[in-house]
């Protein structure tokens, strides 16, 4: 198969991409590099020995993505590209909303001129906002939308429902809407991971960031949750298992609209992801106790039984497991790929 990532430069994309060339499919980039680097594909092609083509483009420019497009062939698409920066997208909702939805409907219209019907959206479990009271493992059929709680959230919520009418308009189009939960770690060579531009946001390139002395300490936030230790719990998945759960997607499209949670199914708190990381690494975490992160939940786990069932997929790789490929890759590269 010949496969189109959007943003495939990225965290995410980059791992998907290496995992198809190993499989065997061709794989296209598009990527307008504002937030990645060149440098992650190169490394894709050394670890597979495989070519990439790279399109430098910005999809959400409807000239520029036209022209990027115009003469490649794909029979597949998987749509990463887009803004994801929970605090920026506060602090710039226009900017969020015009990149992210412009960028998808640009790649929908360009599939449909092209006649290419097979799409895997790059979702998240934001999209299911604040769960009820009492659920705690969300599956599938728990509503989108309710009380999502920033524009970047809204842009993923937003985004499936484009993806659902315009499926409904073209009822050959073969959609799948994955939801991430905390995708962690990195590529067990170190060559490939998370690269953070500025202060990281999320937990564990934050951690990381801590052990190889970049950043002095962690803040905790809040340790007075309804949780076993009061910090809150995440659903972290190995990005190589996320990797084969896009893989696995692609292999199980048919007409229609999909949506699946890319999780384990298990929950770890802050603590225990710093002692993890700290086993891993070997170096001392220093860490402090802050206010709660306003939006934050206490738990959010993933019930992954609809993708363990249907697509045939499942994790496999441990917190632990993430945490010495995270440190693989941060003790290799201090400063990601800006030191390359
Ligand atoms: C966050 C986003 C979510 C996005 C996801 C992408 C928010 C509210 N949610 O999820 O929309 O899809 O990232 O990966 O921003 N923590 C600390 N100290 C830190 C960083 C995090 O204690 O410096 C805690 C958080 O309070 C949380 C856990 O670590 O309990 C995980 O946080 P994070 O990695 O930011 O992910 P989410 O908040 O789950």
């Amino acid at each position: 198969m010949r496969v189109l990532l959007t943003g495939g430069a990225g965290y995410i994309g980059s791992h998907v991409a290496l995992v198809l060339l190993e499989r065997g499919d061709d794989v296209i980039v598009l990527d307008d590099f504002s937030n990645s680097s060149p440098e992650a594909l190169r490394r894709v092609e050394k670890l597979t020995g495989k070519t990439v083509q790279v399109v430098e483009a910005d999809l959400a420019d409807r000239a520029a993505a036209d022209a990027a497009l115009a003469d490649l062939e794909f029979d597949a698409v998987v749509h990463f590209a887009g803004l994801k920066a929970v605090g920026e997208s506060v602090a710039q909702p226009s900017r969020y909303y015009r990149t992210n939805l412009n960028s998808t409907l640009n790649l929908l219209d360009i599939m449909r001129d092209k006649d290419v019907r097979k799409l895997v959206f790059s979702s998240s479990a934001t999209v299911y906002g604040t769960p009820a009271a009492g659920v705690e493992r969300l599956d599938e059929t728990q509503p989108v939308g309710c009380g999502v709680t920033n524009p970047y959230g809204w842009t993923k919520a937003m985004i499936e429902q484009i993806i659902t009418d315009v499926q409904r308009s073209w009822p050959e189009l073969e959609a799948v809407l994955l939801r991430y939960f905390n995708p962690v770690g990195a590529h067990p060579s170190g060559e490939i991971g998370e690269d953070p531009s500025g202060i990281p946001n999320n937990l564990m390139p934050f951690v990381a960031q801590v052990a190889v002395g970049r950043r002095e300490k962690l803040a905790v936030f809040g340790d007075q949750y309804p949780t076993a230790d009061g910090t809150g719990v995440r659903d972290y998945i190995h990005v190589m298992d996320l990797a084969e759960g896009h893989v696995a997607a692609l292999h199980h499209l048919q007409p229609g609209v999909e949506a699946y949670n890319l999780g384990s199914g298990e929950g770890y708190s802050v603590l225990e992801v710093v002692k993890a990381y700290t086993d891993a690494s070997g170096k001392q975490i220093p860490y402090e106790i802050v206010a709660p992160r306003a939006g934050d939940l206490a738990t959010l786990v993933a019930d992954p039984a609809k993708a363990n069932e249907r697509l045939d997929w499942r994790t496999t790789r441990s917190l632990d497991d993430a945490c010495r490929d995270s440190w693989t890759w941060q003790s290799q590269n201090p400063n990601g790929f800006a030191g390359a």
